[in-house]
């Protein structure tokens, strides 16, 4: 296979994975093969932020020549409370009046300099219905007309088939946003230093993986103190703690969590008593003594263990759906006395009862405070789920080497570590540092866009359900 063809061959794979994103707009493109690879993916660069006024699911793919092509028809049915277009491919797409009024991009309802709405509901009359639609004759826009009010505007038809929400387009979406599950033989995944450090597509394999399968190790990085700091920030800045910016993981004589002694720590998620926990947490490996005995960091998938969790106790999973449990941060003997206390339930779901989040921390949660009835119940539905998060085929343990930096998702994976001893003068230095789970979703999505297949970002277990 000749590079070119190779080339050609990844386009139409980028293509194609956009093609199922967008639902349809991105055949036009092939026709441009002929401009050569690099114009077509500097075409493809500048048409993904080009068009103002679309949100997260929007790519359009401007200035494509047979582009008036797309849409067979749009009418409006008879009572004016939906509009239907038919597409080119087939597709049949319905919008509620006062969603397509929501959706004005016109100047006085959206303003397109900040991608920011100007319309909100309650400026507009409930029975707002759609007197009109036409196509405009370039195809890239539909003009409305809505009653009462008089009020007329137009939407890019990216828009419309970004955001079609007919059950189908929403199950499409939300299986290209599930994340994958490492295999029982599958390592943890790697990258190098180097390449990340290299470019932007480094750094999106990396971060790719951490969205994928909520874990990553990157080897080769200098064993610097505070090198994980330029090297996290390629992400986004850090989220500062109560344990600072970046700490470190070291026996310390008046530790200010359990983590700074060399006990063995259960699984566990840090910091779950915060209103919003680090997203990402990482941990950079400076020395660790091959005399040093012990001191194995573990790893296990709460995403997959929940999942196995409710096949096999499907009443004790609904327990910890429902009952609250409360995780603190009480110490007043450190250096800035602290005194966080959130509740939160351990499995977190939505209206379709998929599991959203996750809080599992066993050294920081509080006693129940919950009426005596639900203590039965309660823990022996906890110590199910303790025991399966024990044997979890998504178990990953490793020693750590220096100049390793492991990256995995707080709100996904829990964590462990097998308790240590620093024999014979032999030392265990870690740095660690968190980001926001928001600012590393963005990072990731708007890699993806730039220099990646156009792919959506996968779940990250922050509450939302997409
Ligand atoms: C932590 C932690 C693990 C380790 O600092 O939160 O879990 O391997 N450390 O020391
Ligand atoms: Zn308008
Ligand atoms: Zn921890």
């Amino acid at each position: 296979m000749t590079r070119n063809y190779r080339q050609l061959l990844l386009c139409a794979q980028r293509a194609r994975n956009l093609h199922r994103v967008m639902g349809g707009y991105v055949r036009p493109l092939f026709t441009l093969a002929s401009y050569g690879h690099n114009r077509l993916i500097q075409q493809w660069k500048d048409t993904t932020f080009q068009f103002n006024g679309v949100r997260l699911y929007s790519m359009p793919i401007q200035n494509v020549s047979d582009r008036e092509k797309q849409v067979v028809g749009a009418e409006v049915e008879k009572d004016g409370r939906h509009l239907v277009i038919t597409w080119m491919d087939g597709v049949k797409s319905r919008y509620h009046s006062l969603w397509l009024r929501l959706s004005c991009h016109c100047p006085k309802c959206f303003q397109a300099a900040s991608n920011m709405n100007l319309i909100f509901m309650e400026e507009i009359d409930s029975r707002t219905v759609l007197e009109r639609a036409s196509v405009s004759d370039d195809g890239l826009t539909i003009s409305l007309l809505w009653n009462p009010g008089g009020h007329s505007g137009t939407i890019g038809l990216d828009y419309l088939r970004a955001n079609i929400y007919d059950p189908d387009a929403l199950a499409t979406r939300h299986r290209l946003t599930t994340p994958l599950f490492l295999e029982e033989e599958d390592p943890i995944p790697e990258v190098s230093y180097e390449e990340v450090n290299a470019s932007d597509k480094g750094t999106y394999k990396w971060l790719s993986y951490i969205n994928n399968y909520g874990i990553c190790l990157m080897k080769g990085v200098p064993t610097e103190k505070m090198k994980i700091l330029q090297v996290v920030e390629k992400i986004a800045p850090v989220q500062r703690t109560i344990y600072g910016t970046v700490f470190d993981v070291v026996q310390e004589s008046t530790p200010s969590n359990v983590a700074y002694t060399a006990v063995g720590l259960p699984f566990h998620m840090d910091l779950v008593y915060y209103e919003g926990a680090p997203g990402l947490q990482f941990l950079h490996c400076l020395r660790f003594d091959d005399t040093v005995k012990g001191g194995d960091t573990t790893f296990v998938d709460l995403l997959r263990v929940t999942g196995e969790f409710r096949k096999r106790y499907p009443a004790e999973f609904k327990v910890l759906t429902r009952v609250p449990v409360i995780f603190a941060r009480i110490h007043s003997t450190r250096e800035h006395p602290v005194h966080i206390v959130n509740e939160r339930k351990h499995i977190e779901v939505n209206e379709a009862g998929e599991v959203v989040r996750v809080n599992w921390n066993p050294g920081t949660q509080s006693p129940m405070a919950v009426p005596e009835e639900y203590l039965d119940g309660y823990y022996d539905a906890y110590l199910k789920f303790a025991s399966m998060i024990k044997t979890s085929p998504s178990y990953r343990k490793l020693r750590l080497r220096p100049g390793d930096l492991i990256g995995f998702n707080n709100r996904r994976m829990a964590h462990g570590r097998t308790a240590y001893e620093e024999t014979a003068g032999g030392h265990r230095h870690l740095q660690g540092c968190y980001i926001n789970i928001d600012e590393f979703k963005s990072r990731v999505q708007v890699l993806s866009l730039t220099v990646g297949d156009g792919s959506l970002a996968k779940r990250v277990f922050n509450g939302s359900s997409f």
